[in-house]
């Protein structure tokens, strides 16, 4: 087994303090913000495109480096999932799976065999890609993140590509990860609902420069898993993040 992602790590605390972040070009997309996840927190990031959400997620994932001020997330251990699955089409379900251990040169069959069960996927693990649904390729990339049994999840958007009826059944899924697993949970998403339904906390964001205009806790009966959409309050946080984010002007 990989002995470093056999060590249990507990979920990070991730604070942004006055972090900064500027483009070559003098675009500066955060001037000074501030941000506080508690450990094991699942924070959900929506607003309008090109805001900035996903260059505060790469801040996070380290994929970005802050021009100014901190980004701190502990000793995380950070994976990353993007908008597309982006698996290779030669490598079978396993090996994309397997991917993140196999590059850093620790195979680990069993945690391969546990990600694919934990996204339904374990009878699918000799098949190629090419052979599987969006909504299949799209926990197989999910599977991929949750191999290496990382502490910080990042999630760019995982389910806009996927069509309604998949997406409802992918959310609970995800809950369902996210309530048995002691993630740091960072979602962006462009569905208000998919933001009430997983998140134990809903930022709406404006800019650039990226600024917080609703900064609210998700009170849900529920585990996330088994979230209702028609429960009352996911509409009334609905209803806040939309007038926050100015989306219910009439002309
Ligand atoms: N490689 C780049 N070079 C220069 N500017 C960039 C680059 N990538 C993004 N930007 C600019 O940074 C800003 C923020 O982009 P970012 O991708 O973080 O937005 P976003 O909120 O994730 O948008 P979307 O919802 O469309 O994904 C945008 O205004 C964009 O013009
Ligand atoms: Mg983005």
């Amino acid at each position: 087994m990989a002995e470093g992602a056999a060590e249990p790590r507990a979920a990070p605390r991730v604070r942004f303090e006055a972090a900064r972040f500027v483009w070559p070009s003098g675009e500066e997309i955060l001037s000074g913000l501030s941000l506080d996840l508690a450990p094991g927190q699942v924070v959900a990031l929506v607003g309008r495109s090109g805001c900035g959400k996903s260059t505060l997620l790469r801040l996070a994932a380290g994929l970005s480096t802050p021009t100014g001020g901190v980004v701190d997330v502990g000793d995380a251990r950070r994976a990353f999932v993007f908008q597309r699955p982006n698996l290779l089409p030669w490598r079978t379900v396993a090996e994309n799976v397997a991917l993140p251990l196999t590059l850093i040169g620790e195979e680990d069959p069993a945690a391969v065999a546990t990600a694919l069960a934990q996204v339904g996927l374990s009878d699918a693990a000799h098949k190629l890609p090419q052979a599987l649904s969006g909504g299949m390729q799209m926990r197989v990339s999910i599977a991929r993140a949750l191999v290496s049994q990382p502490t910080l999840l990042l999630l760019d958007e995982p389910f806009s590509a996927i069509d309604a009826l998949t997406r409802a059944r992918l959310h609970s899924e995800l809950g369902q990860i996210l309530d048995a697993r002691g993630f740091t949970t960072m979602l962006v998403t462009h569905d208000l609902h998919e933001a009430a339904l997983l998140a134990d906390r809903v930022i709406a964001l404006a800019g650039p420069p990226l600024r917080v205009l609703l900064d609210l806790p998700v009170i849900s009966p529920a585990p996330r898993g088994r979230r209702d959409l028609y429960d009352p309050r996911v509409g009334e946080l609905v209803r806040a993040l939309r007038a926050a984010l100015d989306l219910d002007t009439t002309p």
